[in-house]
């Protein structure tokens, strides 16, 4: 009679062994962690905010997250992976944009095996928590198009893994710490749209850059004399920036696209940014530059397909040599204090003619809003508006009919306004 509830306790312990196997096996428990940061983030949004079936509606944490991801709880909004045995853990937090508010600055983002966090599009507001420097093997970070407000913590500037960081289109202030000389494998910044201003650091560390936006910011002072020298593309758009464009920028072999343009700069178009041997794109409009360097190869070998130099306070003859760069077919000079003919360079470029030996014909030329003069080439009579853009308004032009098409945006100037600019001006 006593061995018999001894074997079943042992026949019921197996079970419970065999089904404790079985759950394991099947089921993949979140690290208990990891479930406390959902939760924290979850309860930090609006209610009111959440609208149903969005990510966050559908987190229900009577039940385990990886365990029910995309099932009819957990629907969207993260990625799980399991790390060792069945334990899973978060690698990936990007959330749908419905609109969620609340103040991220009382996260802990304890997530050590996050790769990608993505909050983009939504309305979080506070500033950015220190704890994000927990994210050890973090590469993307996307904050784009938020309410953040604050400054940027020091911290950030440990997250050795990340590759792309996103902070556009917020409120951050204050400037941009030193530390993100520590962010080695980063390639892309983008710190666009906010408040953040004094000087540009020098982020020469950064040895993995390719794309930098700090456009719509309030960055004062000089440009950097030094930049990450791996930049393809460098936009700052619409600052304070001053000065000159330093020697080192021109020192940035890789660079495609330089966007400086809304700011104070001054002095003159450095020679070099028309002799780089990579440079597709420069725009440097609404600045103040005096004056344009011409290259000593005449920019033969220049890259450049599209050059804006409009409104600044450019003086002497049109640069001439840019109607030899091979690849340029867009160039706009519009609103500086040119003088002269028209070159003939820029002649042969507009028609036909000149595209014979592999050079690039203009589709884009606009040159109002100067002091040119002279006569209108005759080659420019046989123009036609669908196929060129060609803009000579507002000069000092031997007449300029309106109707023709390139001679419309603004009478030639009057012949004492002309004369009053310069006086060889017949
Ligand atoms: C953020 O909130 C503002 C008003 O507070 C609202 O107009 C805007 O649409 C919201 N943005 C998003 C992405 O929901
Ligand atoms: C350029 O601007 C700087 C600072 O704004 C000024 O000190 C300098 O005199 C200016 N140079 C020229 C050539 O206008």
């Amino acid at each position: 009679m006593a061995t018999i509830p001894s074997s079943s306790s042992f026949l019921l312990f197996l079970t419970i062994a065999i089904l404790i196997n079985f759950f394991l096996h099947t089921h993949s428990t979140t690290h208990w962690q990891d479930v406390q940061v959902l939760k924290q983030l979850k309860s930090t949004i609006n209610p009111s905010l959440i609208p149903q079936s969005s990510c966050i509606d559908s987190w229900d944490f009577s039940l385990d997250p990886c365990d029910n991801i995309f099932k009819d709880k957990f629907t969207c909004g993260f990625r799980c992976d399991v790390v060792v045995d069945s334990l899973s853990r978060v690698t990936e937090l990007a959330l749908d944009s419905p609109g969620y508010s609340g103040s991220l600055s009382s996260v802990s983002f304890n997530l050590p095996y996050l790769q990608n966090l993505d909050l983009s599009n939504n309305n979080f507001t506070g500033s950015l928590p220190g704890s994000l420097s927990l994210l050890i093997r973090l590469n993307r970070l996307g904050f784009s198009r938020n309410s953040l407000s604050g400054p940027v913590p020091d911290s950030v500037g440990s997250l050795l893994t990340l590759q792309e960081l996103y902070l556009d289109n917020n409120m951050l202030t204050g400037e941009i710490p030193l530390s993100f000389n520590g962010l080695k494998n980063l390639k892309r910044l983008e710190i666009q749209g906010n408040g953040f201003g004094g000087g540009f650091p020098e982020l020469t560390q950064l040895g993995n850059l390719n794309f930098l936006d700090a456009s719509d910011n309030g960055f004062s002072g000089g440009l950097p004399e030094n930049l990450p020298p791996s930049l393809i593309e460098l936009v700052m758009r619409n600052n304070q920036l001053e000065g000159n464009i330093p020697v080192g920028v021109l020192g940035l072999s890789s660079l495609q696209v330089v966007d400086l343009s809304h700011n104070k700069l001054n002095g003159s178009v450095p020679a070099g940014l028309f002799a780089h041997p990579s440079l597709e794109q420069l725009t440097l409009s609404y600045n103040q530059f005096g004056w344009v360097q011409v290259p000593a190869d005449s920019g033969l070998s220049s890259q450049l397909i599209s050059v804006d130099l409009s409104n600044n306070e450019i003086r002497g003859f049109l640069p001439g040599f840019m109607g030899l760069m091979p690849r340029l077919s867009a160039l706009a000079l519009e609103n500086n204090k040119f003088s002269g003919l028209i070159p003939t360079q820029y002649i042969v470029k507009v028609s036909d003619s000149g595209t014979g030996m592999g050079m690039a014909q203009f589709e884009r030329l606009l040159l109002g809003g100067n002091y040119l003069y002279g006569p209108i080439p005759g080659q420019f009579l046989d123009l036609k508006p669908d196929s060129i853009t060609v803009r000579l308004g507002d000069n000092c032009l031997y007449r300029c009919p309106l109707r023709l098409f390139f001679c419309e945006g603004g009478v030639q100037k009057s012949l004492m306004e002309c004369r009053a600019f310069g006086p060889i001006i017949p």
